[in-house]
Parts: structure tokens; sequence; C-alpha cells
């Protein structure tokens, strides 16, 4: 008997130019119901929607490769993970096993650090306020300590001199590489010549020594030679303050921003096209760093351990965020729109990337402009302002990657109670690995005093 095809509701398609551009036609109607050979939907099932799925395989895999593409190039090269970037435990754990540092940049992010076991020895400790505790238990620990501003400095000198012993610090950097936004508010100036006097500052006290430079150029940089520029004047800094101030400088850390295989919003060209593998950053690196310290060896002084606190890059691509479509309607304007039980609540970085957004199940139906809105009763929770998807219906599944840099730190409890994480482990298993919040989440911390325990104290009579 001949195969009927399915009935399915007809859709006016409004004549919209752009849709060929001259990388070829509309994007093809993909669908992902798997993540690392495991089915999805039986976790939405389990776990409920929206869900958070991260692969342990591609993080530890990313880990590897990052490493590969440093350490074939430089003798000495140290990760530090960027806990901002996500910090659940089960995923900071993979990075360590890998043998990450933690890169922290709070009080509180330190003792997380602390807390799942990693040692002081193995923290650098960033950031722009570090409270005094914090900055005398990071000191007796062991840290890598990363001086932010004069104040700081002189709070470190003083529990150095308290503590009756010389501390090694160092000094977090800023300047102009001419190749992206030069980011200035974090640590010393290096134009106006104000790392130079900390420098020359830290190497006049007796309780200071100056062992390590930092600097942190921004994020998502595409273009390479912000690195090399990067790696030119830090190296040209650390002769100078050397020869200025007679400390000897063990690592230049040059802090995160590689690119993450996502979309940027207003970039033309996609991902594939756009953001340098690890290779070509280590390349362009490496190459500019062997320059600039080529002097060294016939000195006799060791080349500095070269630091990265890479963050979006390695997490981003392992973790993926599953939503259902809770309802549909059409906008004045003749475009379609659906509302999604994940918003910007869940993905914070809707903001500022265009996230592949695509069905679990293959659906029938010609492919439409669809907005893409959150569950938030808030005009600017939009996931996607313009993605191209097939006729949704309510119940649908939509995967939305990558998800895994910054979403799990940003998320909000807007309301709306966080989901659950769960990990696809590398035996095929899976671990929850933050479970779904509730209402009790939410109020547990708050108290409401005896005279206000009831909402209505003198109930008006009803009608
Ligand atoms: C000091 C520092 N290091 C590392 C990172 C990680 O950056 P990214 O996720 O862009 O690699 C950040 C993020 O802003 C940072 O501030």
């Amino acid at each position: 008997m001949k195969q009927r095809t399915p009935w399915s509701k007809p859709v006016l398609t409004p004549h919209r130019p752009g849709g060929m551009n001259k990388f070829g036609a509309l994007r093809p109607q993909l669908h992902q119901s798997e993540l690392d050979g495991v089915a999805i939907p039986p976790l939405l099932e389990q776990y409920g929607s929206p869900l958070f799925i991260v692969s342990e395989k591609r993080l530890r895999e990313n880990a590897r490769h990052l490493r590969r593409a440093f350490s074939t190039r430089w003798p000495k090269v140290r990760h530090g993970w960027s806990y901002k970037t996500n910090y659940l435990g089960a995923i900071c754990n993979v990075l360590h096993q890998e043998g990450s540092w933690a890169e922290v940049v709070s009080e509180l992010e330190y003792r997380k650090a602390r807390a799942l076991g990693v040692p002081g020895s193995r923290i650098i400790f960033n950031g722009p306020w570090k409270p005094a505790a914090a900055l005398e238990q990071a000191l007796l620990e062991g840290a890598a300590l990363h001086l932010d501003h004069l104040d700081e400095l002189f709070a470190v000198e003083q529990i150095a001199q308290r503590l009756g012993r010389q501390v090694p610090v160092g000094l977090r950097m800023n300047f102009d590489t001419g190749h992206t936004e030069p980011w200035s508010r974090f640590g010393f100036n290096y134009e106006s010549g104000a790392a130079m006097d900390a420098a020359r500052r830290i190497g006049a006290s007796q309780w200071l020594q100056l062992t390590g430079l930092h600097s942190h150029i921004g994020t998502f940089i595409l273009d390479v030679r912000a690195y090399a520029q990067q790696a030119r004047i830090m190296a040209e800094f650390m002769e100078a303050a050397e020869r200025e101030t007679g400390c000897r400088i063990e690592y230049l850390d040059i802090g995160g921003g590689f690119a993450s295989r996502n979309s940027l919003q207003g970039l033309y060209l996609p991902p594939d096209q756009t953001v340098p593998s690890f290779e070509q950053y280590a390349e362009a690196i490496v190459t500019a760093l062997a320059e600039a310290t080529r002097g060294r060896a016939a000195l006799g002084k060791p080349v500095p351990a070269l630091v990265l606190e890479t963050g979006r890059a390695l997490v981003d691509d392992a973790e993926v965020l599953v939503t259902r479509v809770v309802g549909g309607k059409r906008l004045p304007d003749g475009r379609r729109a659906a509302i999604l039980d994940a918003g910007v609540n869940l993905l914070f970085t809707a903001y500022w990337y265009n996230h592949d957004v695509r069905p679990l199940q293959p659906v029938e139906g010609l492919a439409e402009e669809t907005v893409l809105y959150g569950p938030l009763c808030m005009n600017i929770d939009t996931v996607r302002a313009s993605v191209m998807l097939p006729p949704l219906n309510v119940g649908d599944a939509l995967l939305i990657s990558p998800a895994g840099a910054y979403n799990n730190t940003q998320w909000m409890q807007f309301i709306q109670s966080r989901p659950a994480v769960v990990m696809v482990m590398q035996d095929g298993s899976i671990e929850p690995i933050r479970l779904a919040e509730t209402l009790q989440t939410l109020t547990e911390l708050e108290r409401v005093p005896d005279a206000l325990h009831a909402p209505f104290p003198n109930p008006t009579p009803s009608r």
C-alpha cells in the first residue's frame, strides 16, 4: 500500500530576501537527539525540562588539546581553570584531574576551590577585591597572588610584615595591544608607567618579592596578533623589571580570552571560519615569546613558565541546554514566535551569542523565521531574535549549544528556579551534577519576622 505522508499544518511563508547567502542555501533542518551516544529524551523525562547536559569526554578532550598545543611549543606550561566560567564542582574536578590549577577571582571562589580539595599552592588568585582574611589565607597557603591595585599591595605588605616573612607576589598589568579594545580597569597600567612604579615599589619592600606577571586582555579574542603583542609587552616588561629591581620573574600569565566555537552576534562568518584553533593561538604566542626572550639563555636566565587561564574555549562546547516549547504565537509583524521554558535566566550568554538551536526530533514542515522567547515576564528575555526553524508544537524539545561557558555561574533565580545539570560520563553513564532547585531553595535563607507571619492578619469578610 502506498505510504501516506502525515498531515502537517499549512503555513504561509512570507518571502524574505537573504535566505540564500554566499555560503549556500538556508541552513538545512538539523536535529540532534543524543549526546555522546546517549539519548536525550529519556534524560528529559527523568530530570525534567529545561536540562543542562555536560559531556565529560568533550571537556577532557578540550583540556588535552589545549595542553598539547602549548606544551609541544613551550617548555613550561601551566593552565589555571577559570572558575567563573563554570564552577560546578564536577566540571572543576574533571579539569583538575587533567592537571589544571584553579584560577579564582573572589574569596568565595577561593573557598570553593579549597573545599574541592585544591591545595592553596595550586590556586591562582586574581580579582579586584580580595578581603584581608582571604589575602592572608592565600599567602599562608602559597597561592599565586596577583596584585590588582596599590591598596592591595599595601595590604599584602602589612600582612607579610605581621607574619614576619617575605612573600612572593604577581603583578597584574593592563595595556593596549593595538588589536583589541584595551581593558584598563584591572591591574596596573603599562603605558602610563604605573606598572613599573608598582614593580619598583615591590622591589623596594623587604616583605615582597615579585615573581610573576599577569594580564588578561579581554574575552572572545579572535585576532591572534593581540596575543602575540601581549607576549611581547609582558616579556619586555619582565626584562625591564628584572633589570631595575633585581627580581626574578618565574612566570608570565597571559589570562584567558580564547574564543569558543560559538557564534558572536554581529559576526558575519560562522565560528568555523572565524575562531582560531588552539594551535593557531599557541603558534602566535610562543613565536612572539621565544623571540622576546631569546637573550635570556645567553645570560644563563631560565625562560619563564607560560600560564594560561583559558575558560570559555574549554567548556563552552562541552555543555548543551535542552528546553521545551511551551507555547507559540504569531507576532503582529508576521513573524512566528515560540515560548520556551528556558530563557536568559539560564542562558545569560544569549545576550551576545547566536546559539545553535535545533530540534531534538525531525519536525515536518517548512522552516520559517522564528523568534525564541524565554518564560520570563520581561521584555528582554529573547533566546534567539531570529532563527530558521520548522513549525514547532507545544512539547517539542530544542537543543541549544554551546552553553557551557558562563551560564552556570551567571544564571539567576528570577521568577524561575534553576534546573538540573547532568553529566554524560566517559563510560556512557549519567550523573546528576547539580539537582534541580525547588521552592525551598529559593526561600530557605529567608526569615519572616513573627509580626509578619500571617499574610492577611485581619482578613476582610468575603462578600
Ligand atoms: C582574570 C581572568 N582570567 C581568565 C578568564 C577567562 O576568560 P575566557 O573565558 O574568556 O577564557 C577571565 C574572564 O573574564 C578573567 O577575568
